[in-house]
């Protein structure tokens, strides 16, 4: 097993409210190391500071102090590049409503600029078909339905083929048989290619973990520590009502329950 991230010793804080000379700790003396390969689920309460380690991943925000944010063996801070392997999924689809599902393919192209232009438009044909949504590629957001825009903000990061897919509550805010859908598009798009990219996969919500990681990693409110960490060996498409699932599930809240002291 290879480590591909390998954050070290990290400590972030924020200022208090104003006039307080307090700082509100969300991060002190953090360690995580995530496999390379892994679909890597990170599991947590609200403001526990589950966007925010995505954010340190990719360089986008700076921790307080840290030991090391290390990509590949080398360390982001002094090889600020690496982030470009990386590509992100945010929780709405974001996408620019005066461009088309596929000029916004182009733009996600454009601003990572890692693969070469002449082969932009078979990315962008490839991964459209693999998400099905070939068909609707030339339509503008507002013509597409929810679900479809957020599968194009997949489409968007993935056509830069990205080592590492940073995912921040991708589905929260589909209904549920949508959110449902999106979940396995995403596992057989990963799945289908030999070499499994690495994702980092952000959600509160303990079924679509146990639906989707071969890694769980549980994190307590703020500051925040890791009170489980789990490997998930079942294959997919997972039944939500088998009994692995459900046990999967129940193990989860328990630990909640016992270690962070959050009872659902
Ligand atoms: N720029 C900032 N300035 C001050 N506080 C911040 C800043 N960014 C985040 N925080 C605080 O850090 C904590 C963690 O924020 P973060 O967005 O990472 O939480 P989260 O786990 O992603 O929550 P949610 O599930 O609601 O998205 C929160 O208490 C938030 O208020
Ligand atoms: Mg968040």
């Amino acid at each position: 097993m290879t480590t591909k991230v390998s954050l070290e010793d990290i400590d972030l804080s924020f200022p208090g409210p104003a006039g307080s000379d307090t700082r509100k700790v969300i991060y002190e003396n953090f360690s995580l190391q995530i496999e390379e390969g892994s679909f890597t689920v990170l599991l947590g309460p609200s403001g526990c500071g589950k966007s925010t380690l995505l954010n340190i991943i990719n360089g986008l925000l700076k921790p307080t102090r840290a030991g090391g944010i290390v990509i590949d063996g080398e360390d982001l801070r002094r090889k600020p590049d690496l982030s470009r392997q990386m590509a992100y999924v945010f929780q709405g689809p974001r996408l620019l409503r005066w461009k088309t599902l596929a000029q916004n393919a182009r733009f996600g192209l454009k601003g990572l600029g890692v693969q070469p232009k002449a082969k932009w438009d078979e990315l962008i044909e490839k991964y459209f078909t693999a998400v099905g949504l070939r068909d609707a590629m030339h339509l503008y957001p507002h013509q597409v339905s929810g679900g479809m825009r957020q599968r194009a903000s997949i489409v968007r990061a993935w056509v830069n083929e990205p080592q590492i897919l940073l995912m921040d509550e991708p589905f929260s805010h589909l209904d549920e048989i949508t959110a449902a859908e999106m979940r396995r598009i995403l596992i057989d798009l990963w799945a289908s290619e030999e070499t499994k990219r690495t994702i980092v996969f952000v959600t509160h919500d303990i079924s679509e973990a146990a639906q989707l990681a071969t890694d769980i990693v549980m994190l307590t409110p703020a500051p925040s520590s890791i009170c489980l960490r789990r490997k998930v060996d079942l294959a997919w498409p997972r039944q939500l009502d088998s009994d692995e699932v459900i046990g999967l599930e129940k193990e989860l809240r328990h630990a909640f329950a016992e270690r962070a002291g959050i009872r659902f």
